[in-house]
């Protein structure tokens, strides 16, 4: 059986093939219909050490891991990065080495700078799951987006994805272009010109469905490669990229993240690149709606709009349980779409 990632890790989605991405959402399909049983849990990760180590918040991510973990019966802790030694001036990689030396099977990590999670790699005997770091990569949402998209229209492959939003800053926004162009999906993105700068059309190469050798994060690196509009095209106006969409994601708009004013005010940046029933009645009429969370209701998406039966987000929510189980799963060494329930 083909291994899923490099050394088990799971960094990013930039260095997966799209056969390791379509073998951990097929894995994750067959661990999803556990959270519906009455007693949710199975002994595959029976004696499988699993530490979160969040140093940002979290609510969804952390708390899916977690619950994965558990239902597959791992031992899981959760490290408060406040009541920690690093609050005493550890550093980083000596707080994963300790980390590291108790012999935990892998070792999930969020973290507000882009490649903590690759160097944690570098001095780790334990598997490393990226949740997440700075403005890099989220490949577990990715991968939780791509399921959402999957059980709902039954493919990828050709579908028209708008993403809408602080592309800049987003992580999310990353992982899902890397998942969705190697999937054959077609990807088209918009917001301010501040937050989604032109060159992002350099982000996928037409090596798409070949891994990328040197797993290092992606800031950057779309300097290097070959534009491809027809993969990922970005769009000055919200109307653009919903235009005839089958997928409408919409970000936040992270504040934290963000250095300068990059729009005027949040009310301004509503009425240009909110998403209303208008907007989004430009869209497919089978079009699905997307938003990883946190969401702000009313600044990048109308309430209506995230109640309304065409919002999937906390479907999002449910299948991400079942995503992350697959990952902790194969990073733990299980192999792809056997039967482990
Ligand atoms: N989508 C996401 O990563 O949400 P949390 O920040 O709550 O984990």
């Amino acid at each position: 059986m083909e291994k899923p990632f490099r050394r088990r890790d799971l960094l990013g989605i930039r260095n997966l093939t799209a056969a390791d991405i379509t073998g951990i959402l097929d894995t994750a399909e067959n661990f999803s219909e556990i959270s519906a049983r009455e007693v949710k849990k199975v002994p595959a990760l029976r004696g499988k050490t699993i530490i979160n180590l969040f140093f940002e918040a979290s609510t969804r991510t952390r708390t899916s891991f977690e619950l994965a973990a558990k239902r597959l019966s791992a031992d899981a802790v959760n490290i408060s990065v406040a009541a920690s030694s690093l609050s005493k001036g550890e550093t980083l990689l000596d707080t994963a080495m300790n980390l590291d030396a108790m012999a935990p099977d892998c070792i999930v990590v969020r973290h507000s700078s882009a490649g903590v999670p690759h160097q944690l790699a570098k001095v780790s005997q334990a598997a490393i799951v990226n949740a997440g770091d700075g403005a890099n990569e989220h490949p577990t949402q990715a991968l939780l987006d791509a399921m959402t998209i999957r059980e709902h229209k039954g493919k990828i492959d050709s579908l028209e994805v708008a993403i809408v939003g602080d592309i800049l800053h987003s992580r999310v926004a990353r992982s899902n272009i890397h998942l969705l162009t190697k999937l054959g999906a077609k990807v088209r993105v918009a917001g301010p010109g501040t937050l989604v700068p032109k060159d992002f059309e350099y982000l996928v190469d037409q090596q798409y469905n070949v891994a990328v050798r040197d797993p290092q994060p992606v800031i950057g690196e779309h300097r290097s490669a070959v534009r491809n509009p027809h993969l990922l095209k970005v769009c000055p106006h919200i109307e653009d990229a919903t235009d005839g969409a089958d997928v409408v994601m919409i970000l936040r708009i992270q504040r934290e993240r963000q250095d300068a004013a990059y729009f005027p005010t949040l009310r301004e940046y509503s009425i240009h690149y909110g998403l209303t029933n208008e907007r989004l009645d430009l869209a497919k009429r089978d079009a699905i709606v997307l938003h990883p969370g946190p969401m702000n209701r009313g600044i990048e998406i109308a309430s209506d709009v995230a109640d309304s039966s065409r919002s999937l987000i906390l479907d999002q929510v449910k299948y991400g349980v079942a995503v992350r189980m697959a990952v902790l799963y194969l990073a733990t060494g299980g192999t792809m779409s056997a039967d482990q329930t």
